[in-house]
């Protein structure tokens, strides 16, 4: 059977065997979850014909939208016929050193090395790892902690879950590496310490110099951080991310920036660190490497932190089997050259302030909502209720277009439009989140 061509033909209760990935399943004992048959541009198409503009990129992932299957199928099948697979456990493949190559090509000037992994959680866990090596293998073994962010997502396997700082996810999976210590988000307009001061003060950066310190430095490795905090939608304020290196050199503590959805254009450069002036030591990335055609992710990281490793006493004891598989390789090649045809990275610079007032616009028509915030191609509104994330992420969906409900740690609507998107776009955008909280107001 093709299910390509022959989905019809499958059991009508086929989806009861599939355990979806974040989802309540009692939604789906007696009624199958969407079926996306297939994707054009901007657009993600069900089984019933219901055409959908994918207002989150699939999951932030899918930057260069859905048409371009063909191309990237074609430099995939080009590989597999050439070579299928080959661990890169002391060995290689050209596709993965051209990929190394354009990647640093891409990356911050400081950045020396790529580990390639299939996906973020597995990149994360990967960087985790390597920043208590770096240390041990100085000699360094108590310089361990890391310091994380309240309200952060960094992944779901344990030592990931370990850094996300959003109780829900964390608390059926407790006790947790005893590692981490959160810290306060940049929440702007929330914020305990600045909202009566008439603006961001940088405390919130403040509150990791203070972490450090409470712990003591020769006991912590890391800070990592989300460029743009996605559950509650949080651009730092100007000044934030140089004031974070700045403590950081202060006290040899490496700053790790988790770009699994801030990497690869999404707010306007290829990597948000860059733009948003952080500097760091290592990044975390998966999703827009690839657009979504083949699962896939990795670490870059500087000379400096690779150093202690380069040594024949001091191998980094970690790896996956499908770290650098050559179909990934291939993808993430000719997504970066689709990437880099399209402009996306000036499309969204060009367009990011419409999408911003854009977005302002439909907060200041209802009273539903809080306030719009975001950056590049990364936008969310604040809901006054949890109750009225789902409603309206709905009732958007009625009206054509994928949005994002998400209440782990603010009433959010999230939206990430993909990076191809035109004006249009925003506007349908726009004009369908307006109508449903209309909708849902009555
Ligand atoms: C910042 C960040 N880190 C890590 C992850 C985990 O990535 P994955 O779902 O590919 O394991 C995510 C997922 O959204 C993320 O947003």
């Amino acid at each position: 059977m093709n299910p390509l061509t022959d989905f019809a033909a499958l059991p009508a209760d086929a989806h009861k065997g599939e355990w979806l990935n974040w989802s309540k399943m009692a939604d789906f004992e007696n009624q199958s979850p969407p079926v996306i048959v297939t994707g054009e541009g901007v657009y993600a198409i069900e089984s019933n014909g219901n055409r959908l503009l994918d207002g989150v990129s699939g999951l932030f992932t899918t930057q260069i939208g859905y048409s371009h299957g063909a191309e990237i199928g074609k430099a995939a099948a080009a590989q597999l016929e050439t070579l299928s697979f080959y661990p890169n456990w002391a060995a290689t493949h050209p596709s993965a050193l051209a990929l190394t190559d354009r990647i640093l090509g891409l990356a911050p000037d400081r950045m020396a090395r790529v580990l390639l992994t299939s996906g973020g959680s597995e990149s994360v866990e990967s960087a985790l790892k390597l920043v208590r090596q770096h240390f041990l293998a100085q000699g360094h073994g108590l310089k361990r902690k890391i310091i994380a962010r309240r309200g952060a997502y960094h992944g779901c396997t344990m030592g990931a879950l370990s850094l996300t700082g959003i109780p829900l996810s964390r608390v059926p999976f407790e006790p947790l590496d005893p590692n981490v210590r959160h810290v306060v988000n940049t929440h702007q307009r929330s914020c305990l310490f600045c909202h009566d001061k008439g603006g961001c003060t940088l405390t919130c950066a403040d509150a990791i110099e203070q972490a450090i310190l409470a712990e003591g430095p020769d006991t912590v490795a890391a800070v990592v951080v989300e460029p743009i905090q996605n559950g509650g939608g949080l651009p730092p304020a100007d000044g934030y991310g140089a004031k974070v290196r700045e403590i950081c050199d202060r006290y040899g503590v490496l700053l790790w920036c988790d770009e699994v959805i801030t990497g690869f254009g999404r707010v306007g450069g290829w990597f948000a660190s860059d733009r948003l002036g952080f500097n760091a030591d290592i990044c975390t990335f998966a999703k827009g490497i690839t657009s979504g055609y083949a699962p896939g992710g990795g670490v870059i990281f500087t000379e400096a932190v690779g150093a202690p490793l380069i040594n024949a006493e001091a191998m980094y004891a970690h790896g996956f089997t499908f770290g650098g598989h050559p179909l990934t390789c291939a993808v993430a090649l000719t997504n970066l050259d689709i990437m880099e045809r399209l402009g996306v990275i000036e499309n969204v610079l060009a367009n990011e302030d419409y999408y911003a007032a854009a977005m302002a616009d439909v907060a200041a028509s209802s009273e539903l909502v809080v306030e719009a915030r975001g950056k590049g191609f990364y936008h969310s509104l604040e809901l006054t209720d949890n109750a009225l994330t789902a409603p309206v992420a709905g009732a958007t969906r009625k009206r054509g277009v994928i949005v994002r409900p998400d209440v782990r740690v603010k009433p959010m609507i999230v939206t990430a439009m993909p990076l191809i998107s035109e004006r249009s776009h925003i506007d349908e955008l726009a004009d369908a989140l307006k109508a449903a909280l209309v909708d849902v107001k009555g």
